[in-house]
């Protein structure tokens, strides 16, 4: 973990933000697969991480704003515990590193925040999006699990993400360890996707190497020679050369900040014309976006730059005609680039969506459009240093939409459905890096990872 000093100043500042009552913070318990003995790796709830550091089950932090108090509700080892599982640290020498002087049983909770409930005093809590949560927050304060649900603090929301959206060196730090291990992936897995291997035993090598940095994927992998499907979790199919390998995958640095990388490349290692020529596209708007990141830009308006320069290219290959600017703002181009640009990274892939998506990506200045495909955009606000955000168009041919906008003959002023026809096979082609907001504009997290077709060519040669 951090230094103690992190977490207590991270909670100091929660509690100027949020300026009576109590914040509860439950972290996560076990997860069960099969049977309680038998859970699915160990996830601790972000936001808990993040103002209490403790990575471990069944913990829930508390800070009383009035008393200026800070506790820690945990249970200590019984004997019988420490047979299985090793000698483990007390709840105190826990909370002192993470300093947190108060601590006490979990049973101790619940008496607390009953007495806090008779009292009449402001508990402020944030979305559950585990059931088990949403159980334990409705049995500690007396509610149901549907008042639980709905009474969630928009105040607490607002001021989490005000915080967490502004990623210190530290936790820069941390993001870059995560994308070294990202590094090692696509390095091995460009010289192993070869004619005749399955997808899964691609999938295997990612998720081997995540492991052998002894942490967990940030996300399931994403990888697929049906790159069209945008996030194909199905790893069964056999490759065969010619074939375009979207793989979309992260892993989560020791302290459990995400990476999010994504790289196509064709199986056998040469780009067939077609698809040097459509992945050129999705390159040039990928370092269109990167460029066009700094402090006070709109990424709504970054994504729209982008999407413009998606349509160029598909007019310029004769999928796409009339003017390319026109076709982004009535949405034509969401044929070929249905998703958003980015999102914002952090301990969680997608940093922070538990709390809501638009209080993350959406303030008082930006509406979530309606309109098919930047609805999708998770991220739309203005840029401030300190964000962290992924930055990966793509553009995809995806039968059933081209099927369905044909069958309307939607934007047929700026499709050439005849053209797209010859491409319904071609798969789909993402690229995504992470990247920094300075205050001076942008820093590409990590190092390099080959995006050039030369690049990519030369490794997979
Ligand atoms: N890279 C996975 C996602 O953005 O959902």
């Amino acid at each position: 973990m951090f230094d103690a000093k992190t977490y207590e100043t991270r909670r100091e500042l929660l509690k100027k933000d949020v300026k009576e009552g109590l914040i509860l913070l439950p972290g996560n318990g076990e997860s069960p697969m099969n049977y309680a003995a038998n859970p699915y790796p160990f996830r601790q709830d972000s936001t808990f991480l993040y103002f209490f550091g403790i990575d471990k089950p069944d913990f829930a932090g508390l800070i009383d704003v009035d008393e200026d108090k800070d506790y820690l509700f945990g249970t200590d080892f019984t004997i019988d515990d420490i047979i299985w599982m090793g000698p483990q640290p007390s709840v105190k020498e826990l909370a002192a590193g993470v300093g947190v002087s108060h601590t006490a049983d979990q049973a101790k909770l619940k008496e607390l925040l009953e007495k806090a409930v008779s009292a009449g005093r402001k508990i402020q809590y944030l979305p559950p999006y585990r059931a088990e949560t949403q159980v334990k927050i409705a049995e500690w304060l007396g509610i149901s699990n549907e008042k639980a649900k709905k009474d969630v603090s928009l105040e607490l929301i607002k001021a989490v993400v005000k915080q967490r959206e502004i990623k210190s060196d530290e936790e820069v730090a941390e993001i870059e360890k995560a994308l070294n291990i990202s590094f090692d992936m696509y390095a091995a897995i460009m010289k192993t996707a070869k004619p005749g291997m399955y997808e899964r035993e691609i999938t295997g090598k990612i998720e081997g190497i995540v492991g052998s940095y002894g942490g967990l994927i940030s996300f399931p992998v994403i990888l697929s020679i049906h790159g069209e499907t945008l996030h194909n979790h199905y790893h069964g199919n056999r490759m065969k050369k010619n074939d375009l390998l979207v793989a979309d995958s992260g892993a989560e640095s020791p302290l459990h900040y995400a990476s999010d990388i994504t790289r196509s490349f064709p199986v056998g290692g040469r780009f067939t014309p077609e698809q040097k020529d459509v992945y050129q596209v999705v390159l040039e708007a990928q370092k269109t976006a990167v460029e066009a990141i700094k402090p006070g830009k709109p990424n709504r308006e970054i994504h729209l730059q982008t999407a413009a320069v998606i349509a160029r290219g598909m007019k310029d290959m004769k999928l796409m005609k009339g003017d390319a600017e026109t076709a982004v703002k009535e949405g034509a181009h969401a044929l070929f680039f249905p998703h958003g640009l980015g999102h914002m990274l952090g301990l969680d892939v997608h940093d922070m969506e538990s709390l809501g998506e638009n209080h993350v990506g959406y303030d008082d200045t930006v509406e979530r459009s309606a309109q098919f495909g930047l609805a999708y955009l998770r991220l739309a606000k203005e840029l401030k240093p300190g964000f962290v955000l992924t930055v990966e168009p793509g553009i995809y041919f995806i039968p059933a939409l081209i099927d369905q906008w044909k069958g309307e003959n939607k934007f047929a002023e700026f499709i050439d459905y005849n053209r797209v026809e010859q491409f319904k096979n071609f798969g789909g082609i993402r690229i995504e890096d992470d990247v920094l907001v300075t205050a001076a504009g942008h820093r590409v997290l990590g190092k390099p990872i080959p995006k050039e077709v030369e690049e990519i060519e030369t490794i997979m040669g």
